[in-house]
């Protein structure tokens, strides 16, 4: 391993050794245990299929690297066993202990554009009692089970239980290039019946990938990843996008989306494809992927042989204001180790690229550098934070992204190797990226007039089988 490729390898971050990572899928906690699957294709950057990669943790923190879970095996997910999410089944399994199901998508490519023709998506499911284990795979819906009006692209079953029915979600691109989400419902978790869509009110993007839905204080919340929005200066500044809407109602009462309530869950380079599960401690716990679909940098650069890593999990609550905030769980302080001072009015030299910084009491406006080459500030009076690259060489292709924030209390900086996590006012606002530190030691540079400022050099050994 090269200097540079050892300093860009996460500690307590989710990755591949080698190979490609994206979409999180099917977390849970099973048994006690939290499993952390993913879409995998380990042949990267070899052409390959994607399957699912799959950790394992007691305490979302040490980790356990499982191999690969779900390989493509039958001739419905012959191209590859996209993404899903997982069902604990309380009492399902023979025994009368848990059972696991994991339901995906089966890809499945023929001749022709892939959009309109040449591709079947069906709903496949495994069952697992010790969450090691798989059954064979069940094959739940085929491409007749889908309204006659959609294209080929339907896919990222998320399913979930709600007052002793099943409900299925899926993810769909219609005819006419608009995305939008189905909804099927079951009362066994296996035989499922088409229960209607939920639209936007105008088109919202052409395609809506990993729906899911976040149940919090009585208030329902769709999640979507849409594709195709016309990129504005403080919103959609990505390829594509990963946020939700607030309903005024349950998720099973709605038809129609108001798309000017979207909200973007994180406005930094790096986040796709969230996933959200309850814990046995019913914490609501999203994890998202810390990479971009066709995007036009890198997460790659100099030969690294990993692409793209997962954030930390992220604990899920409701703001004052009705809207989602998300903070790094409570395990993820277990890993602060050594802490130091920070100085708001000049900052500090780090042993490493491994650090939590955080910031209270923050009064005015704000700057803060990491190695001259990452830059994050606020100013009060242009109402925006923002989070600039000014070294090419750590920024590997990614530029500037902006959002409109009127007042900074508080700042965590999570720092893991190659990945920052930015979270502001107690995660109101969560900004995400990849970058390729050139140097040992992590410089922090800080003008700011705030109550406390701390860091810790983060321990934690991520798995890298
Ligand atoms: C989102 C996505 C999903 C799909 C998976 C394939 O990043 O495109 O819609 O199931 O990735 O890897």
């Amino acid at each position: 391993m090269t200097a540079a490729h050892e300093r860009w390898t996460t500690r307590y971050h989710l990755a591949p050794h080698t190979g490609w990572l994206n979409d999180p899928n099917g977390l849970c906690q099973f048994h006690g245990t939290y499993h952390v699957f993913y879409q995998a294709d380990p042949s990267w950057p070899a052409p390959g299929k994607k399957g699912w990669g799959h950790f394992a943790s007691r305490d979302l923190v040490s980790w356990e690297d499982l191999g690969e879970a779900l390989v493509p095996s039958i001739p419905e997910d012959k191209d590859g066993a996209y993404s899903g999410s997982a069902l604990v089944v309380h009492g399902g399994a023979p025994d009368g202990r848990d059972l696991m199901r994991l339901y995906y998508t089966g890809n499945v490519k023929y001749e022709g554009d892939h959009i309109h023709t040449g591709r079947d998506a069906n709903e496949v499911m495994v069952t697992s009692e010790d969450g090691l284990s798989f059954s064979e795979k069940q094959v739940l819906l085929r491409p007749e089970d889908y309204p006659s009006d959609l294209t080929r692209h339907v896919r990222d079953p998320f399913v979930w239980e709600q007052d002793g029915c099943y409900y299925m979600m899926l993810g769909a691109r219609r005819a006419d290039d608009v995305g939008d989400v189905l909804l099927y419902e079951s009362t066994d978790a296996v035989a499922w019946t088409y229960r209607g869509r939920i639209e936007s009110e105008r088109p919202f993007g052409y395609m809506w990938e990993c729906p899911n839905v976040i149940q919090l204080d009585g208030h329902d919340y769709l999640v979507v990843c849409p594709q195709g929005l016309p990129s504005g200066e403080a919103r959609w500044q990505n390829v594509y996008q990963a946020g939700y809407f607030p309903l005024p109602q349950s998720v099973l009462d709605t038809q129609v989306v108001d798309e000017s309530c979207f909200v973007e869950l994180d406005y930094g380079f790096d986040f796709y494809a969230p996933q959200v599960f309850r814990d046995e401690r019913d914490r609501c716990i999203l994890i998202g992927w810390m990479g971009m679909p066709d995007a036009d940098y890198t997460s790659a650069p100099d030969g690294l042989a990993w692409c793209h890593c997962l954030t930390v999990p992220r604990e899920v609550s409701v703001g004052k204001d009705g809207l989602l905030c998300q903070w790094p769980v409570t395990e993820i302080d277990g890993l602060r180790g050594f802490s130091q001072p920070v100085d708001p009015a000049v900052g500090a030299i780090l042993p490493h690229h491994y650090a939590d910084i955080e910031l209270e009491g923050i009064e005015g406006d704000l700057e803060l550098g990491l190695d001259g080459a990452l830059e994050l500030s606020f100013s009060a009076g242009a109402g925006q934070l923002s989070m600039a690259f000014v070294d090419e060489r750590a920024a590997a292709g990614r530029t500037e992204r902006i959002l409109p924030l009127e007042s900074l209390h508080d700042l965590r900086v999570l720092i893991d190797g190659s990945t920052v996590e930015i979270y502001a006012n107690h995660g109101a606002a969560v900004l995400s990226t990849r970058w390729f530190p050139t140097v040992d030691t992590l410089l922090v540079t800080m003008h700011a007039t705030c109550e406390r400022a701390c860091s810790w050099e983060m321990g934690g050994e991520a798995p890298r089988a």
